[in-house]
């Protein structure tokens, strides 16, 4: 099931991202689509801040991948948009990471989709009508309202 909501602001985009952490199984893939500057890095904050609260989350564009671990969790954050192709993708041992992670958070994920096999859930960022308005798509089998106000 999809859900759309809609995001005033960072902070509510945050709480969206974190909420769904929540709400998913270990193991899981989530492939962030939008526009430069929609809120996949700032959804993925949340959702990582979650976890490791405090813990400074950037975004991955020149690194292509940041990793958060502890004893209990690993998480990563790739931002493949510096990728043109699936070699490039294959190259990065995406795959064999992912096996080993809790979860993985993909910007830009095109490149690496057809490496890319498992529990896959897909999120949407796009502009709203205001400054600051996003509408985030998030899919998933479960119900699920998140704690912010729609
Ligand atoms: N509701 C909102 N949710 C997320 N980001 C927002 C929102 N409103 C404004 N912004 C701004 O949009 C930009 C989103 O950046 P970022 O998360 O890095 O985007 P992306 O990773 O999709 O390129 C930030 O500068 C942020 O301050
Ligand atoms: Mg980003």
């Amino acid at each position: 099931m999809d859900i759309e909501y809609i995001s005033n602001n960072p902070p509510q985009t945050e709480s969206i991202g974190a909420d769904y952490a929540g709400m998913l199984p270990r193991g899981s893939i989530v492939l962030l689509t939008g526009d430069l500057g929609a809120g996949k890095t700032c959804f993925s904050r949340g959702f990582i801040n979650s976890y490791f609260p405090g813990t400074l989350v950037s975004s991955p564009t020149f690194t292509l991948l940041n990793e958060y671990k502890n004893d209990q969790l690993t998480i990563l954050h790739y931002d493949l948009y510096r990728l043109k192709t699936a070699e490039e993708a294959a190259e990065l041992g995406i795959e064999d990471m992912i096996s080993r992670a809790d979860y993985t958070l993909i910007e830009w994920p095109e490149t690496a989709e057809p490496l890319i096999e498992g529990n896959i859930y897909r999120v949407t960022v796009r502009m709203g009508a205001a400054e600051k308005e996003r509408i985030i798509l998030v899919e998933g089998d479960f119900a699920w309202k998140p704690s912010v106000s729609e």
